[in-house]
């Protein structure tokens, strides 16, 4: 049959499929895929294409270059790979193609100049499967993106596709098509991950002959490109997933949600519905079958809330984009756009659903944890060296994706949090980076799995600001329809901006918190019940830093302005001057020997703060001045002060082992005294006949007794101690007992692990280990 030609049966498919596998990617033609993606498009990769085509024309050299979607490493953009040597290239220029050609594509040696390296001092990695960004992935989603030209539907076709479709029309029923998919468990790529199978089911249930398949590519979260990357690399993937989901629950007709700021998908969209329609694999009878499907493309405006069920449906009707109550779902009568019973999946659920059918559900199963089977693929970007697109079996620990995969952070700095879950996540700290991500583990620490963005922040983000930015980006795209969501996520914004401009207030952490709560409960939609997230993740795992925003007026990342005291460290100055032209308020001023900023004038803008070649601008608590200038306490000491005053009572016990010193309540004064003076110790804990705490007899008791005349001899202990005594788990800071301590003026405190003393703490133990200029402290219990 002739290439051209639509495709009547089953079998011509076949055959073109056979056609193509031979006369495409021949093994022996010498080839370059390069990455056509959004990113190395931007980056110049149709230059270095051009570079090739004049280079090939003018040595004589049959080249045959495929555009392929995004590759994933769009950092190092535009990337190549070269066949049959499989050598990967980052960062190729026109200028570097000459090279290639006489190397690689002639000589069948790599150039070293293109070839990646993880650093400048590292060795090249010349094959593709070694480059450590591609090592530890697994692609499903994304496995055409990089191999063929998404305007070809001869490539898709010669790598395997529609083969799927072709074996459900021509040996699965529809209800064994929906079986396998929900046998495969395949959860929801786009947020809530709710099983894909479940709801084709309740869809194909519903009663009425129009049904409708949606796919969900508008794709609003900041920083995410996923779905993008799908569409505009590999658009025959998701048609065929769209057109399997239809033949599975009787669908006729379907739509493609993308958004207007997407080009160049809606553009390979509309080529490979054509493609798909011209050859017989779209519209009537589809491959001869009676199965008819017709997609349509929707372009959406880019409002976030759209990508919200009920407001898509909106949209897709022509009307404004507002959320809905549910029920009725989508997938129920009066659901979908013009009440028809629809089904809607992200455009990467859809593109799984090809190797579900074809590999089996055994085959997803294999992969991923038991719960989330699979893989799932994010978008790698922020402080990472090596930012773009990973698909990763789910499963795999945040560490080995921002390390292994992403490099690491740049400049080796400290990694601070990652944001998961785009807008409506949550951010996590260092402390989990060997959490296995799935979407269970995910939600279990405060985030969640969202649609895959994946922002990692370190050391000089703050994550104050960072809660500022994400709560800002729900606020300004609420729709306004529900008063919680308008209003709350504007009291929230309105708070955080006090904070981070140097003049939050006592009370701000509580009412954040409190808005927060309701704004999450009150909210009609997805948008509002989740926008929160990112203040309530950050608050649980950062509260320091909104507690140094408040009291200390002070950003440790230095990233908000009005914060902190500046000064200029006279050791590291070396009297260029440069702070001094920069400061437009004359804060800086110039003495004989040093350079120094006069505070009554600094206005903290920072200017002087970015005008040093060598930041020996610091920014520095109000606190810390004031014990530096009072008390000569040198910061560095403070800080450590600091940073230990975090470690609990039971690092102190570990440091400091001490026996416990016990007596029973009827022993005498005397005999306690004689007790604790044998022992050397200041206080004794009484017991009662079960072991148990009953009170605590000190020094204090005991010059109490004597100014009482009370008898030493005669009076028993349980009679002149303190009972029941403030005591204290072993789990608790330093910083807490410290605090309670000094409020209470109590100076000997039992630590209990459970029912049994753990030990006894005084307070200057807990100075002690510390650092001795923690007295300051200590001044009001003297
Ligand atoms: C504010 C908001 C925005 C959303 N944006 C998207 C989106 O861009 N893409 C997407 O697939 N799902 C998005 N969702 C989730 C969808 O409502 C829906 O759950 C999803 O498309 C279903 O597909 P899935 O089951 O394959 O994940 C969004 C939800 C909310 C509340
Ligand atoms: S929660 Fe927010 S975005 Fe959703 S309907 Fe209400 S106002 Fe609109
Ligand atoms: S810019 Fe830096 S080095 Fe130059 S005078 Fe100011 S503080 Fe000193």
């Amino acid at each position: 049959m002739a290439i051209e030609e639509r495709i009547n049966n089953i079998e011509d498919l076949k055959k073109l499929r056979e056609l193509f596998q031979k006369e495409l990617f021949k093994e022996d033609t010498p080839r370059v895929r390069v990455c056509c993606g959004t990113a190395c498009t931007a980056s110049g990769s149709y230059k270095v294409i051009d570079a090739f085509t004049n280079e090939s024309a003018k040595r004589g050299v049959d080249l045959e270059i495929v555009k392929t979607g995004c590759q994933g490493l769009c950092q190092k953009g535009p990337v190549m790979k070269a066949e049959p040597q499989e050598i990967f290239y980052q960062k190729i220029k026109p200028e570097n193609v000459h090279w290639l050609m006489s190397y690689t594509i002639l000589g069948g040696m790599p150039y070293r100049q293109g070839i990646y390296r993880d650093n400048i001092l590292s060795e090249p990695v010349p094959l593709m499967t070694d480059v450590p960004f591609y090592k530890k992935q697994m692609r499903i989603a994304l496995r055409n993106n990089g191999r063929i030209d998404p305007h070809s539907i001869h490539h898709y076709i010669a790598v395997g596709g529609y083969a799927a479709l072709e074996k459900a029309l021509s040996s699965m029923t529809p209800d064994e098509v929906l079986r396998e998919v929900d046998r495969a468990n395949i959860r929801g790529r786009g947020g809530a991950g709710f099983p894909a199978g479940k709801k084709w089911e309740h869809c194909k249930k519903a009663p009425g002959k129009i049904k409708f398949v949606i796919a969900n590519g508008d794709e609003g979260d900041p920083g995410a490109f996923m779905d993008r990357s799908i569409m505009e690399g590999d658009p025959h993937s998701l048609l065929e997933g769209m057109i399997l989901c239809a033949y599975a629950i009787g669908a006729k007709y379907g739509f493609i949600y993308v958004r207007h700021e997407y080009p160049l998908a809606v553009k390979n969209l509309k080529i490979a519905i054509k493609q798909a329609e011209e050859l017989g694999i779209l519209g009537k009878n589809i491959l001869g079958t009676d199965c008819n499907f017709t997609i349509d493309i929707r372009e959406g405006a880019g409002a976030f809330v759209c990508g919200e069920s009920t407001a898509l449906v909106a949209s897709i009707e022509g009307q404004r984009g507002f959320p809905k109550p549910r029920p009725p779902r989508l997938s129920e009568p009066g659901g979908g756009p013009w009440g028809y019973p629809s089904n809607l999946n992200n455009i990467e659920t859809y593109a799984c659903v090809p190797v579900i059918i074809e590999k089996g559900a055994d085959y997803f199963l294999s992969i991923g944890t038991p719960g989330s089977p699979g893989t799932k693929v994010f978008a790698l970007t922020g402080k990472v060296k090596n930012t773009g697109l990973v698909e990763v079996p789910m499963g795999i620990t945040l560490r080995e994706i921002i390390f292994d995969i992403g490099g690491g952070i740049i400049g080796d700095k400290e990694f601070k949090a990652v944001q998961t879950g785009g807008p409506s996540g949550g951010c996590i700290p260092a402390k989990y980076l060997d959490l296995p991500v799935d979407f269970d583990s995910l939600t279990s620490v405060g985030s969640m799995m969202g649609s895959g963005g994946m922002v990692v922040m370190d050391e000089d983000n703050c994550m104050v600001d960072v809660a500022k930015f994400f709560l800002s980006f729900c606020q300004s795209e609420s729709c306004g329809k529900c008063p919680p969501c308008r209003m709350g996520t504007y009291q929230m914004l309105e708070i955080l901006e006090r904070i981070t401009s140097g003049k939050g207030e006592d009370g701000d952490i509580e009412n954040l918190l409190k808005i927060g709560k309701l704004v999450l409960k009150g909210s009609l939609c997805g948008l509002g019940q989740s926008a929160p997230n990112p203040v309530l993740s950050t608050m649980k795992y950062f509260m320091e830093e909104y507690e140094e925003h408040i009291y200390d007026k002070y950003c440790r990342a230095n990233v908000c302005s009005g914060m902190g005291v500046f000064v200029i460290n006279q050791l590291e100055c070396f009297r260029c001057g440069l702070c001094k032209k920069a400061c437009a308020f004359d804060a800086v001023k110039e003495a004989r020997d040093r350079y120094f900023i006069e505070r009554d004038y600094c206005t903290k803008c920072k200017a002087c703060y970015y005008a040093c070649p060598i930041n020996a601008v610091k920014i520095r608590k109000q606190r810390h001045i004031k014990l530096e200038e009072e008390f000569r306490i040198p910061s560095e000491s403070v800080e450590i002060i600091e940073r230990r005053a975090k470690m609990t009572l039971k690092d102190v016990l570990e440091s400091k082992p001490l026996e416990i010193v016990t007596t029973t309540k009827d022993c005498s004064v005397r005999e306690a005294i004689n007790i604790m003076s044998e022992r050397n110790v200041g206080s004794i804990l009484v017991i009662d006949e079960n072991n148990k705490l009953v009170g605590i007899f000190t020094e204090r008791d005991a010059v109490r007794c004597l100014a009482k005349n009370i008898s030493f001899e005669k009076e028993a202990i349980q009679n002149v101690m303190s009972p029941n005594p403030i005591t204290f788990n072993s789990s608790t800071e330093i910083s807490a007992a410290i605090a309670v301590m000094s409020r209470k003026k109590i100076r000997h405190l039992p630590v209990m692990e459970g029912d049994k003393i753990a030990g006894m703490i005084s307070y200057r133990d807990l100075v002690s280990y510390l650092l001795p200029e923690i007295c300051y402290m200590a001044e009001d219990i003297y």
